[in-house]
């Protein structure tokens, strides 16, 4: 007899997102006519830049013949993508990481989930309120969670981020091992100045606890001040490990890219209080459980930093940012409180007329064909609130905003 992993069961039935895509599909059965504006999910719509294209081909080829092909390769990662991470996002940032403290993975969600198998099943764990869910779901499926009551996990801090405090977290009320940020914010669009940085990053010096950096939409930041590594603050390589991804960065989310910084310096402990080097274990976990990215995709991600790549991804990035821009100025217009868009593609708002978040969501459906993902969705503290993605295509965005403004005004 097989014993099932009880804590599973313990999960809401759907993941969120594909709760929203049942509700999409059975409003397109009863109303197939009807034109839907997806901007829901935080799925890319332009295609991947030429430069990577081409990388891709040129790999594809390579596997053609005997002399150029390439079988298994490092579960960490080619040196070659490697070397063009260290040296484009953190070199030029003024951090300088090993080859052996980046890890290229098939993106950030599998690492932000998979990162939990090197820790104790009884670690407590805190969270920012709304929260990506992944990060939930994955340590209620390792028993880390507890039990749900009124919508909150019973052994999860929560760290509400509302408009009462401008949606900066204040540290946890009670102390935590584990912590997950992401910055810019996935779901409020909202960022952490360096200061703000630092109070977590010496908190986690101070309590000996690690901090779960995803930092999968730093490329959206606008503002020269605003870190887009933790690592960029002093200490932060003996507290944290930092989730990065070609997803929203250069359109990979089909293709499917990231990578993970463990570095050397990080440790966790045993029972007994001894240190362990959470390198060594991710290292050890990967090698077992993975067999590496692509050779073809960790080309096509090689590609991201050539100079063609680099400026045809910002091209990318800047037509996202507008859509941000064009939604922002049309939704304040309409009267609504919106919050994020400014260095991330996520706009957050305020459900007008104290409207909860699912049934904004169901109205924005059925009245005007809009699909966005309920505030609630992320966490209690996303209750009354809706997210708006800026990856849209640029004619949807506008007539969404037509939309609106109609439906609003
Ligand atoms: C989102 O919409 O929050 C993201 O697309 C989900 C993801 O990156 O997995």
């Amino acid at each position: 007899m097989a014993l099932i992993n009880e804590h599973f069961l313990k999960l809401q039935n759907n993941y969120l997102f594909s709760d929203i895509a049942k509700k999409v599909n059975s409003f397109k059965v009863t109303h197939p006519k009807d034109k839907i504006i997806r901007m829901g999910i935080g799925d890319v719509t332009l295609p991947v830049a030429p430069a990577v294209i081409e990388a891709m081909h040129k790999a594809v080829e390579e596997m053609a013949s005997k002399e150029t092909f390439h079988g298994y390769g490092p579960e960490q990662g080619y040196p070659f993508l490697i070397d063009a991470i260290i040296k484009n996002d953190y070199v030029s940032r003024g951090i300088y990481l090993e080859p052996g403290e980046v890890f290229i993975s098939d993106g950030a969600k599998s690492d932000c989930g998979n990162i939990g198998d090197i820790l104790r099943h009884d670690n407590s764990i805190g969270v920012t309120d709304p929260v990506y869910p992944v990060y939930i779901d994955s340590n209620v499926m390792s028993g880390r969670a507890g039990t749900i009551e009124d919508g909150k996990w019973s052994d999860v801090v929560y760290i509400p981020c509302t408009e009462a405090n401008n949606f900066v977290p204040d540290l946890p009320s009670r102390r935590v091992d584990i912590i997950y940020l992401c910055y810019p914010n996935n779901p409020t669009g909202t960022t952490l100045s360096k200061s703000e940085l630092k109070k977590w990053v010496n908190y986690a010096l101070a309590n000996d606890c690690l901090i779960m950096y995803d930092s999968a939409y730093e490329a959206y930041i606008q503002d020269p001040d605003i870190p887009h590594s933790i690592y960029e603050i002093k200490g932060a390589k003996k507290v944290a490990i930092e989730f990065r991804s070609f997803s929203k960065t250069a359109g990979f989310t089909g293709i499917r890219c990231g990578y993970t910084v463990v570095p050397k310096e990080l440790n966790g402990f045993t029972l007994a209080g001894e240190r362990v080097s959470l390198n060594k274990l991710w290292n050890r976990r990967q090698c077992t459980k993975f067999n590496g990215t692509s050779y073809i995709t960790q080309r096509g991600a090689e590609a991201v930093y050539s100079p063609e790549g680099k400026e045809q991804i910002q091209k990318t990035i800047d037509y996202y940012m507008t859509n941000a821009k064009i939604m922002h100025e049309s939704l304040t217009a309409c009267g609504l409180k919106v919050y994020g868009g400014v260095n991330a593609p996520y706009l957050w708002i305020k459900c007008p007329d104290g409207l909860s978040s699912w049934k904004f969501f169901d109205k924005l459906l059925y009245e005007v064909n809009i699909v966005g993902t309920p505030g609630v969705g992320f966490g209690p503290s996303g209750e009354g609130y809706l997210r708006l993605t800026a990856f849209g295509d640029r004619d949807d965005t506008l007539e969404a905003m037509a939309r609106l403004k109609k439906w609003l005004l």
